[in-house]
């Protein structure tokens, strides 16, 4: 096999419950996944050494050294293996870059498919996983898709049906912001209000209205513990979300650590009319409707 093409979706997380800060500098999470139709593409190659290129939206923000995450899956996939092995990846993002879609995490799930392939090795999915937990909290959810409940970090999945598909705008932000910076900010407002941190639970309502596949009651309960700490960081996205509510969305929340704000609209043709009203207003300078439940990482 010469070339290998594996496509993975973003993430938003309908529900992001954050613990108290642990020892090792993590946070307990109830981490509600939930993968929609914004997609990388991650094509793998033949080669003697393991490279990386990025194309499209967003790729002159992306490293392209060691510290790129799908060089450092691929590294990771060829150390697990006990061999060397080369690959030139290419990936082509759409997945906002540092935007709290989880855009470096499906580089790392596509690299790691790609190379599994690519390279002949015929893991188990099972396998993967393990390698993914120690690339990113959020990687072994790239791979796996759909929706799902995410615990310890957020590494530790568990599968959730859900009742229909739902219809969704996001709206990227100019400029990143960093997860470890968003989690810091987080801890420092906790610690200034004195607030003892609770233990995250699950959100029973929220997990009905996914089931029933209830778009209102969803948007009811969207929640995101990172949000008050994104917006001290990004004041500016609170107009954003209001302007979407303005517009009809069923919940406006920022998406993971953000900066991208996530609206969750009634069907797919109102997604598309909010898409359109939020950039004809100005409230944002681009916006993309998208659906979930998707598949994770799969080869195309
Ligand atoms: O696991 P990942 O590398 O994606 O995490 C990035 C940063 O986000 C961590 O270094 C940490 O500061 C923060 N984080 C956290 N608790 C989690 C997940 C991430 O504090 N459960």
């Amino acid at each position: 096999m010469s070339s290998v093409t594996v496509r993975v979706p973003a993430k938003v997380n309908v529900q992001l419950s954050v613990g108290p800060l642990r020892e090792d500098g993590y946070h307990d999470l109830v981490n509600v996944f939930h993968a929609v139709s914004i997609f990388d593409e991650v094509v793998a190659k033949e080669s003697e050494s393991i490279t990386v290129q990025v194309t499209g939206d967003w790729s002159d923000q992306v490293p392209t050294d060691g510290s790129n995450l799908a060089i450092r899956a691929a590294q990771a996939l060829a150390k697990h293996a006990g061999r060397t092995y080369g690959a030139d990846l290419v990936i082509k993002k759409a997945i906002p870059v540092a935007g709290g879609m989880a855009g470096g995490s499906a580089d790392a799930a596509g690299a790691l498919v790609a190379c599994n392939e690519l390279w002949g090795l015929g893991l188990p999915l099972e396998d993967l996983m393990e390698i993914a937990g120690d690339l990113g909290s959020d990687v072994p959810f790239s791979l796996m898709g759909g929706t799902a409940v995410g615990t310890g970090r957020g590494e530790q999945l568990c599968e959730l049906p859900t009742g229909g598909t739902f219809h969704w705008v996001f709206a990227p932000a100019d400029g990143g912001l960093s997860t470890a910076n968003v989690y810091a900010e987080c801890d420092r407002l906790r610690e200034e209000s004195g607030v003892e941190v609770p233990w995250p639970k699950l959100n029973d309502s929220l997990m009905e209205a996914l089931g029933t596949g209830d778009a209102y009651a969803l948007g009811s309960h969207l929640s995101n513990d990172l949000q008050v700490a994104a917006l001290n960081l990004r004041p500016d996205l609170a107009a954003t979300l209001d302007a979407g509510r303005q517009h009809g969305a069923l919940g406006a929340i920022v998406s993971g650590s953000g900066p991208t704000c996530a609206f969750l609209a009634i069907d797919a043709t109102h997604a598309r009319d909010l898409a359109g009203s939020l950039t004809a207003t100005g409230a944002a300078r681009t916006a993309v409707a998208a659906h979930g439940p998707v598949q994770g990482a799969i080869l195309v």
